[in-house]
């Protein structure tokens, strides 16, 4: 199969790829999705299919308008009104209990429950409505891999797998939407993201978090939330700046091979390099890293001869909290 690429003009075309039951890969603020008509089984399942995803781990379903969701959820308490009047369309996924035999087994993954997302797009709005369906959208990449933020990201994992990439640049926010379980009595989140649960608690009052690393024998609340993720093919480990950057800089200077680091722009003027190192800026702040973190790490996937990159950490607050478990994640525990 060839994989085609669509301008935002050609979005027509990418709209009625999907409603044949194509895979199209759309933009979204957050990171690109791997789109498919969600009332489609079939279609739903080559999903799976093209990302090496397991079949236990359900997707979201990105919907244009508050009347899809009550379609389909069955019951959608106040506070969700609340958190969609404030946050849609954006980064805020909502999981709520489905209505009986409404979406396929392959959307949820045998769960009663499914996640609904309104990005915040123009793009990905018109593509939903010119398609006329809502349309599923894991992260576009193959399983395991960093999410994509451009459409070469996409290119590069998926080419030949897919129908077509809706290609709209760089994404805005570069990790992935917030996920609250909204099916239980107190919302919980299960995957920190863009919108944060200050942000989320100053609409609806307390919540909780639940989205720490669970054991092989656990089974999360998110299923997404136990696979490896992220994981670029170089090794990854973490170094806190605040601590690490003396230390950091007699290793990097001790070191034969080439080594990428991942670094703020702040930061960066504190190192003296040698010429093994190969750098990657993170920016000027923490928005500025989310936005280039997982780019950063897929850069290092092209340069073969580097197998470590080190990568600096941010305090696990508000958007460092979602940058922190993604990075968690692709270092699968390495610290410096
Ligand atoms: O920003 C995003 O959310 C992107 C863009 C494309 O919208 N999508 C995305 O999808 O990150 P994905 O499939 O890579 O991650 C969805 C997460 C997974 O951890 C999955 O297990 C969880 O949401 N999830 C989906 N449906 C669920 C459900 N019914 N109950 C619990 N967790 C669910
Ligand atoms: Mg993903």
């Amino acid at each position: 199969m060839k994989t085609q690429i669509f301008t935002i003009k050609e979005i027509k075309q990418a709209a009625q790829l999907i409603s044949d039951g194509q895979l199209v890969a759309f933009p979204t603020e957050t990171v690109y999705g791997l789109g498919a008509d969600a009332t489609n089984e079939a279609a739903v399942k080559q999903v799976y299919l093209a990302k090496g995803r397991p079949s236990d781990n359900p997707l979201i379903v990105h919907v244009a308008d508050i009347e899809t969701v009550e379609k389909y959820a069955k019951v959608i308490p106040d506070s969700a009104y609340q958190l969609m009047n404030h946050f849609w369309p954006g980064s805020l996924t909502m999981i709520f209990t489905l209505k009986d035999g409404v979406l396929s087994k392959s959307v949820t993954g045998g769960l009663n429950t499914a996640a609904f997302r309104f990005p915040d797009n123009d793009a990905t709005r018109k593509l939903i409505e010119l398609a006329n369906c809502p349309i599923v959208g894991p992260s576009a990449n193959t399983s395991g891999k960093p999410s994509p933020t451009k459409a070469q990201h996409v290119y590069h994992d998926l080419n030949g797998k897919i129908a077509g990439i809706l290609d709209d640049g760089e994404t805005k926010v570069g990790v992935e939407s917030t996920v609250i379980d909204m099916s239980t009595d107190t919302p919980v989140i299960l995957r920190p993201g863009a919108v944060t649960k200050s942000q989320i608690e100053s609409v609806i009052g307390s919540i909780s978090n639940n989205h720490h690393q669970v054991g092989d024998k656990e089974v999360p609340k998110a299923p997404g939330m136990k696979y490896t993720h992220y994981s670029p093919k170089a090794q990854v480990t973490i170094y806190d700046p605040k601590v690490d950057l003396s230390r950091l800089n007699q290793w990097l200077d001790q070191q034969k091979q080439p080594i990428g680091l991942m670094i703020a722009d702040d930061q960066l003027m504190q190192m003296k390099l040698n010429s093994n190192v190969e750098v990657f800026s993170l920016g000027k702040s923490l928005i500025d890293a989310s936005h280039q973190l997982f780019a950063g790490l897929r850069y290092f996937d092209d340069q073969p001869e580097v197998n470590t990159i080190m990568v600096q950490s941010f305090e696990a607050n508000d958007l460092g909290l979602a940058y922190m478990n993604r990075l968690e994640k692709s270092a699968g525990g390495s610290h410096f």
